[in-house]
């Protein structure tokens, strides 16, 4: 796909050279005035549009992420509108809400149908999430690994019965081009572009803003990055309990879920990580219907993990506290079970002690990026 290759240029391009950092070009005034009048009648957004080029840290590869800041700006608009969905009473926010690391707090959510999603609703944070898409054929998207773009996904999320409720897509795009003010955010997004239908650029610009979506200003990071990425000292900044749950984690968890050069990471994409002996949900496995990936499910970004629970794909565990028991106590034996967890061919529980479970909890306190999810840009433009 053409836009895919592109982009994988520019994140090559700009990480090999860091001098193109213009790339990122500032636009002064992104509206006529009277273009901005019809649109602040509506919408809270600024006349010159935001900024949503990702700067990742030294210590996450230090390259700029490209962003079509006019695209991720219209998508914004289309995260947080009620009309993407048949009830007109769902949006992309309605699960995925930024002060809870865009979930929802819900084992399973509540979309248009009186039923609930079959899994839980995973965290939205860009680039570790979503490398595939920009071609470094790393991780891809949903539980069971189904999708590899935003575009896939926002597609299947619209036409799902349960979540957004089988809407036509080239008619909500069209019946939203009725607006004035979409008329104007579409056409500043794709000046050019006709060869694109409504229905396209809807899905392309949804996929300009989730991918825009980063947090990399945790305290764990600050201390990575003056210490120069090596994890393995002790920080400064942090406590002792934090600094041993680090220990713990760089020992037990980081060969799975990587926190450092998501880029170029090596980190176990999907994994099954032991939960149960017969999965009801099989995950990638259903998707590929390989026995050796029954009960495989993606490994999720762990930042910003104290707001996200419940956790795992069904949501089963309330607290950190209870996922940390797991992997102390509860690995069960299952064929598919990753050598990561494994000892001499059998499940490996961890056994920690009270103190050391306290501490891997801590550590994974340590995660959390608020400041970054409450940014204006990621927020709900709409003036209700
Ligand atoms: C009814 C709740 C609900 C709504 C509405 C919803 N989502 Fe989701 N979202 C989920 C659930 C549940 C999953 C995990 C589903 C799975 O893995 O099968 C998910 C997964 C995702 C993922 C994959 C994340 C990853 O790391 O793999 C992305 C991206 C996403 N949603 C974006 C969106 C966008 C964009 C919209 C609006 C067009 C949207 N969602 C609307 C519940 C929802
Ligand atoms: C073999 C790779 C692997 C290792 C090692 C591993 N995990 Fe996981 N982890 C996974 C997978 C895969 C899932 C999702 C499983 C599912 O939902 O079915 C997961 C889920 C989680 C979740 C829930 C995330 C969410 O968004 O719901 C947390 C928290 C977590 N792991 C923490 C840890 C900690 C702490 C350690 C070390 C003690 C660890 N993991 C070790 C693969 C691993």
């Amino acid at each position: 796909m053409k836009t895919k290759l592109l982009l994988f240029a520019a994140v090559v391009a700009i990480s090999l050279t860091s001098c193109l950092k213009d790339e990122a070009v500032t636009v002064t005034r992104a509206y006529e005035l009277d273009d901005y009048e019809t649109i602040k009648a509506h919408l809270n957004l600024p006349i010159q549009v935001d900024d949503y080029v990702l700067r990742l840290p030294a210590t996450v590869g230090g390259f700029e992420v490209f962003a079509d800041n006019k695209q991720a700006t219209l998508g914004r608009v289309l995260f947080y509108d009620k009309r993407l969905s048949s009830t007109k009473e769902v949006n992309c926010a309605s699960c995925h809400k930024p002060e809870l690391a865009f979930t929802d707090g819900e084992q399973f959510s509540l979309g248009v149908a009186t039923e609930r999603t079959s899994r839980n609703t995973l965290a939205l944070g860009s680039f570790p999430s979503f490398n595939a898409y920009y071609g470094f054929g790393g991780t891809r998207m949903f539980w069971d690994n189904r999708v590899a773009t935003v575009m896939e996904q926002s597609a299947e999320t619209m036409k799902n019965p349960v979540e957004m409720g089988n809407v036509d897509l080239a008619d909500v795009a069209d019946k939203l081009l009725q607006e004035e003010y979409y008329k104007i955010l579409f056409k500043n997004a794709f000046p050019h572009q006709t060869y694109l239908s409504n229905e396209e650029k809807m899905l392309m610009a949804l996929q300009a803003f989730v991918s825009s979506i980063g947090c990399f200003n945790t305290k764990y990071d600050q201390e990575l990055i003056k210490n120069n990425g090596n994890a393995k000292v002790e920080f400064a900044k942090f406590t002792a309990q934090e600094n041993r749950g680090k220990e713990l984690y760089n020992t037990n968890c980081a060969s799975c879920h990587n926190l450092g050069a998501v880029a170029f990471s090596t980190g176990i994409v999907a994994a099954n990580n032991g939960l149960d002996i017969n999965y009801q949900d099989t995950g990638v496995g259903a998707i590929s219907n390989m026995p050796s990936e029954i009960g495989v499910f993606k490994t999720p970004m762990l930042r910003n993990i104290e707001l996200t629970g419940p956790y795992m794909h069904d949501g089963r565990f309330a607290t950190l506290e209870q996922v940390v028991e797991h992997y102390s106590t509860g690995i069960k034996n299952h064929p598919n079970l990753h050598e990561n967890l494994k000892e001499n061919g059998v499940a490996k529980p961890l056994n920690l002690n009270e103190s050391d479970k306290q501490a891997l909890v801590a550590f994974l306190r340590t995660l959390t990026d608020k400041e970054s999810l409450l940014a204006s840009r990621y927020s709900d433009p709409f003036k209700h």
